[in-house]
């Protein structure tokens, strides 16, 4: 008997990403990568992995990603490596080591690569994930967080996304934080028994994790929670409104989010997160901050820093349905009805598809429920009803699939007729 092979299957949460898709995502690098050049910044390649302590110490012990998510194992002499969760700290690790900031304290870099986290896979979240970062070293002025927000906002409207909002928030500094996070401590202790059991363990060791939970029991609770806004010291609060004045200055849409608080311990001031309305339960499609205490944490020089991170595969998954949505789905469907009329409708499908009009045809028979099921289901724009009644009238039934008006076309001509209807 002819031996079987099992196919063997990829790991839960990766994925292939296949010839159909490449083309977007070299479309979205190249168009990120040309802006952000000519905003100054420069390439800079780092290892996928790291010493474990890197992203304890950056990303915060008390943060899911480090707590739960990292995938981690031993070196050749037994030393704990982690495969990157994000990069930001590798990027501040190589600033620091490769002495990047004695050369030239202002550094502006990007840098694009896989990510790891043990997360639980869904649609838009995989364990395995892209990402480009653009991270900015030794400036402290308010105008270049609203400068790398609006270069941010700029790729995405090159892009020509739309539904998109920023978010946007301040996480204080080390002067003001640790008022707010007192408050906050105060307010949950006096709500336990409404917190789950992870944001009850949270609220001792990291409270502001709190403010990020989903689960629903805990949003009462974090609804009637203080605000860091309300805790800032002049400081910062000086800072974050000139981030806001510079934002709205470049008209960009921004909504003051105070339960943003992002789910890595490194930042402070700024917060940010651009969400989309069009993907579902993982609507974040970038974050970013200013992580001003960082570098001196991880053993270099007090430099203050901002950075983002743009999610490459939601990026990809909204860009594809635009494109979707603006050139694949058919102008014409032709719902032609049985076997006589298989003729005339082939010989205009040739015609409108040669016109350059995107044109289906279903050359089986089927109901024209069916017909009309499927040009629903493939997106037509229009359907075109032939059936041997209308081809002995002269004249076809054309029904405009959103607005359902229905219009005659006659057959004498009908490609011409149908290309002065679509524009
Ligand atoms: P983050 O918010 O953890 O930030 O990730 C940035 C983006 O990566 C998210 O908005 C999302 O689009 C994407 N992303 C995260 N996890 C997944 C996943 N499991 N599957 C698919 N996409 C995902 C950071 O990583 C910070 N290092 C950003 C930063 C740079 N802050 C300052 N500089």
């Amino acid at each position: 008997m002819e031996e079987r092979f099992n196919m063997i299957q990829l790991i839960r949460g990766f994925k292939d990403i296949l010839p159909d898709e490449t083309q977007t995502w070299r479309h979205i690098e190249d168009t990120a990568i040309a802006l952000f050049q000519s905003f100054g910044f420069k390439e800079i390649r780092l290892p996928i992995v790291e010493k474990t302590e890197l992203f304890q110490r950056s990303i915060g012990e008390h943060t899911d990603i480090v707590e739960k998510e990292m995938y981690t194992f031993a070196g050749s002499k037994g030393e704990l490596i982690t495969l990157r969760p994000e990069a930001t700290a590798s990027v501040v690790r190589s600033y620091i080591q490769q002495k990047l900031y004695a050369k030239e304290p202002i550094q502006k870099l990007y840098t694009i690569g896989p990510m790891f986290r043990r997360e639980r896979p869904q649609k838009g979240r995989y364990r395995q994930f892209y990402q480009i970062n653009a991270e900015v070293f030794g400036i402290e002025s308010p105008y270049i967080d609203a400068q790398l927000i609006f270069m941010l906002w700029t790729v995405f409207m090159r892009l020509e996304i739309t539904g998109l909002s920023v978010q946007l928030n301040s996480l204080g500094c080390p002067a003001c934080r640790p008022s707010f996070k007192e408050a906050l401590a105060s307010h949950l202790a006096s709500k336990t028994g409404s917190l789950c059991s992870d944001c009850v363990r949270r609220q001792d060791k990291n409270p502001l994790r709190v403010l990020d939970c989903k689960v629903p029991s805990c949003q009462e609770v974090i609804d009637d929670a203080p605000s860091m806004v309300d805790y800032l010291c002049d400081d910062c609060a000086r800072h974050f409104n000139a981030v806001q004045s510079g934002l709205a200055s470049q008209g960009i849409p921004f909504e003051l989010n105070p339960r943003l608080v992002r789910g890595l311990d490194y930042y402070t001031r700024t917060a940010f997160e651009i969400q989309t309305d069009a993907l579902g339960a993982q609507n974040a499609i970038a974050g970013g901050g200013r992580y001003d205490m960082l570098v001196k944490m991880l053993g270099g020089p007090e430099q203050p820093a901002i950075g983002f991170a743009i999610g490459l595969d939601r990026l990809v998954a909204l860009v594809m349905q635009g494109l979707a949505q603006k050139e694949l789905t058919p102008d014409i469907f032709i719902a032609a009805l049985g076997e006589k009329v298989r003729e005339k409708t082939f010989e205009w499908s040739c015609a409108l598809g040669q016109e350059g009009i995107r044109t289906e045809i279903d050359f089986s028979d089927k109901s024209l429920k069916a017909l009309m099921k499927r040009a629903n289901r493939i997106g037509a724009a229009n359907v075109l009803i032939v059936g041997t009644q209308e081809i002995e009238e002269g004249a076809v039934l054309l029904r405009n699939m959103q607005t359902k008006e229905q219009v005659t076309i006659p057959i004498e001509g009908m490609v011409n007729h149908i290309k002065k209807h679509l524009t």
